[in-house]
C-alpha cells in the first residue's frame, strides 16, 4: 500500500519508534528490502537519490516499486532522497510518482533554504506529497579541519522551530554527528544527543537521521576477507541508533550498509563458486544478505509488527 511519509511518521512519532529508509538502485535491492519489510510487518520507506535516478531512471523505478507495492498490504513510502536541484524536486512532484520528496536546501543560507523549501512545500501539498527538509550540514569528517568546525554545521533548536514554523514541512533532517558513507568516525562514534533532545522540543515534528548506517563489524569483516578495502570504514553504534530513536528520530536513512550487504553476498559468492556466470545467482547471493541486513535495521528501529 502506497502511503506518504508524514502519515507513516506520525504513528511513528506517536508511539516512539523510525521507519527505515532505504535507498534503491535496481530491481534486486529493492525486492531485498520489501522482502524484509514483509517478513518483519514493518511500515517501510523505498528513496531514491538523484544518483539512483540517474543510474536506472525515474521511470524504470518507480514502475519497479509500484508494482512491487501492490503485492503487499505494508505501507510503503516512496521518496525522493537529498533533492538538491529544484528542477528534479519539481519534477518528481509533478511525475505523480512519489508519495514524498526531500528538498535538501542545506548548503543554502538559512533564508533561502526557508523561502525555496516553503516553494517546494506549497507545490508538493497541493499533490498530497509530504516533504522532508533539511537544517545543518551533514558532511563527512573529511570534509572540515576539526571537530570544532563540524560542529559549528550542526543545527541549532531554536533555528530549526523557525525553519518548521515557516516552511510546514512535513520532516525534518538534521545534522547531530553523522555522516554519510562508510567513513564516519576517526575515533569512537558519537552523536550530539543533548542537542536532538533540544531540537525534539522545539520542533515536535518527526525528525530525520542521515548517514545512519552501523556499518557492522560483520559485514566489514567479511568484505575485507573478500578482498574488499575498507580498512578505516566506522559506523553508527546499534546502541547509539537506539538512544537516537529514543530522544525523536522517527526515520533513519540507511544505504551503505546495503552497499556492504550486497558487496559481501557478491563477492563471497564468486569467490565460493569461481565457474557461476548466472547474474540471478549471483545476485540473487546479494540480495539475500541485503534482506537479512535490512531486517536487522527493522528490528533494531522499533518498527518491526508495526504494518
Ligand atoms: O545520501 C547519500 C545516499 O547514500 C545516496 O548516495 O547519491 O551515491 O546515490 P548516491
Ligand atoms: P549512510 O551512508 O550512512 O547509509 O546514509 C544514507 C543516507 O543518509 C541517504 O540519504
Ligand atoms: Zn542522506
Amino acid at each position: 500500500m502506497l502511503t506518504t511519509l508524514k502519515s507513516v511518521l506520525a504513528k511513528a512519532n506517536r508511539e516512539n519508534y523510525a521507519v527505515g529508509a532505504f535507498n534503491i538502485n535496481d530491481l534486486e535491492i529493492l525486492q531485498a528490502v520489501m522482502d524484509a519489510a514483509i517478513a518483519e510487518k514493518a511500515p517501510v520507506i523505498l528513496q531514491t537519490s538523484a544518483g539512483a535516478i540517474e543510474y536506472a531512471g525515474m521511470e524504470e523505478l518507480a514502475a519497479l516499486v509500484h508494482i512491487e507495492v501492490k503485492k503487499t498490504r505494508v505501507p510503503v513510502v516512496f521518496h525522493l532522497d537529498h533533492g538538491k536541484n529544484i528542477a528534479l524536486v519539481k519534477q518528481a512532484i509533478k511525475s505523480g510518482y512519489y508519495t514524498s520528496a526531500m528538498y535538501d536546501g542545506s548548503a543554502l543560507p538559512f533564508k533561502d533554504n526557508v523561502r525555496t523549501t516553503k516553494e517546494i512545500v506549497k507545490l508538493a501539498h497541493a499533490k498530497n506529497i509530504s516533504v522532508e527538509a533539511e537544517l545543518g550540514a551533514i558532511a563527512g569528517i573529511e570534509d572540515f579541519v576539526s571537530v570544532k568546525e563540524r560542529e559549528a554545521c550542526f543545527t541549532d533548536s531554536t533555528q530549526a522551530a523557525e525553519f518548521v514554523r515557516e516552511t510546514h514541512c512535513d520532516a525534518l533532517a538534521i545534522a547531530i554527528g553523522t555522516a554519510h558513507g562508510a567513513y564516519k568516525f576517526k575515533g569512537a562514534p558519537r552523536l550530539d544527543l543533548e542537542r536532538l533532545k533540544k531540537i525534539k522540543t522545539a520542533v515536535k515534528i518527526p525528525l530525520v537521521l542521515h548517514g545512519a548506517s552501523g556499518v557492522p563489524q560483520k559485514l566489514k569483516q567479511h568484505c575485507l576477507r573478500h578482498g574488499c578495502k575498507i580498512r578505516e570504514a566506522r559506523g553508527i553504534s546499534d546502541a547509539l541508533i537506539k538512544k537516537a530513536v529514543k530522544f525523536g528520530i522517527n526515520k533513519i536513512n540507511i544505504d551503505t550498509d546495503l552497499r556492504l550487504a550486497f558487496t559481501v553476498g557478491v563477492r563471497h559468492k564468486l569467490k565460493e563458486s569461481p565457474e557461476t556466470i548466472d547474474p540471478r545467482k549471483i545476485l540473487g547471493e546479494a540480495k539475500k544478505v541485503i534482506t537479512q541486513v535490512a531486517r536487522e535495521k527493522i528490528r533494531l528501529l522499533g518498527c518491526a509488527q508495526k504494518a
